[in-house]
């Protein structure tokens, strides 16, 4: 049916499921789907190269935004919570606690740098930060089909759109859930708007957002790409789902990882940087059945 879906990297528990989802969704067509999507890890890169590209947090590692003490301190709660993040070992309880000290020490250290919002786009421009290949056909199918797609956040609002923008996909059916700045008058950071969204409560986010949701309720047909456990929880703002296919990329600890992921998603795809699996099985969807 797909034929990206038999290439060794992708991995499925119950492939008949997955089929009669699809079939289901392409008969549904694409009037009846929306997309969710996370953004950091998922609609990003993992690696290019053998080297690890930036999350939105990490593109603010940069001369023109903060200084060598900051950075330094920035990188050393990466490698205190990230491994905690993927441990295999530990439950999301957990895990939550170390989240929210993480994201918090952030945050915090990123006001006290007095970030300036006109610097944002350069910062943007000098990282290293790309998006999955294929991406841009991605993003061009769901518009051209006006299928709506939700990128739903932990990182940072304010650098993910200009991410997208400066990649040329920031189109008009894109809808950002996310941490967003808020800058003073004369455009250095403040605070953090809103309620803080880290990688484990995005179902609270979800649910905050239900309004958002709302308006998608036309659209029963759900398809969610996540790189996080915490990620399946990104469409429980929904209250009336009829087919749901999750994706999730397994960037990392694969080993330790797999049989987790491969029991809470329906595709799990093993170190696979293009959005190849995606974009054909969305192809299939917003494709018209042959009569
Ligand atoms: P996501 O929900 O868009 O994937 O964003 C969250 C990711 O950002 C999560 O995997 C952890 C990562 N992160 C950093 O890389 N650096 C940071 O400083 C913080 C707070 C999070
Ligand atoms: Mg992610």
């Amino acid at each position: 049916m797909i034929p990206e879906l038999a290439k060794a990297s992708v991995l499925m528990r119950d492939r008949s499921r997955v089929e009669e989802t699809i079939q289901a969704m392409q008969r549904a067509g694409p009037d009846a789907l929306q997309v969710i999507s996370d953004f950091d890890m998922t609609l990003s890169r993992f690696a290019h190269n053998g080297k690890r590209c930036p999350t939105t947090h990490n593109i603010l590692d940069n001369d023109l935004l903060i200084n060598d003490t900051c950075k330094k301190m920035i990188r050393e709660l990466l490698n205190t919570y990230y491994p905690i993040e993927i441990d295999a070992t530990r439950t999301v309880e957990e895990k939550l606690p170390h989240m929210v000290e993480w994201w918090t020490s952030v945050h915090e250290l990123l006001i006290q740098q007095k970030i300036r919002r006109d610097l944002l786009a350069q910062a943007v421009k000098q990282s290293s930060a790309m998006l999955r290949e294929g991406y841009k056909v991605f993003f061009d199918r769901l518009q051209e089909q006006q299928v709506p797609l939700l990128i739903f956040s932990a990182g940072l609002g304010d650098i993910l759109e200009e991410v997208i923008r400066q990649n040329h996909v920031f189109h008009p059916n894109v809808h950002v859930i996310s941490n967003y700045m808020d800058f003073d008058q004369s455009g250095v950071l403040r605070a953090f708007k809103g309620q803080l969204i880290h990688t484990f409560n995005k179902r609270e986010g979800a649910l905050l957002h239900a309004a958002h949701f709302r308006e998608l309720k036309e659209r029963p047909n759900v398809l969610l790409l996540g790189d996080s456990l915490g990620d399946l929880t990104m469409a429980d703002g929904l209250a009336h789902t009829q087919h749901a296919l999750t994706i999730g990329f397994l960037n990392d600890q694969v080993e330790e990882r797999k049989e987790s992921y491969v029991n809470s998603y329906d595709i799990v795809l093993v170190k696979d940087e293009t959005m190849d699996v995606p974009n054909a099985i969305l192809n299939y969807i917003t494709t018209a059945p042959a009569k």
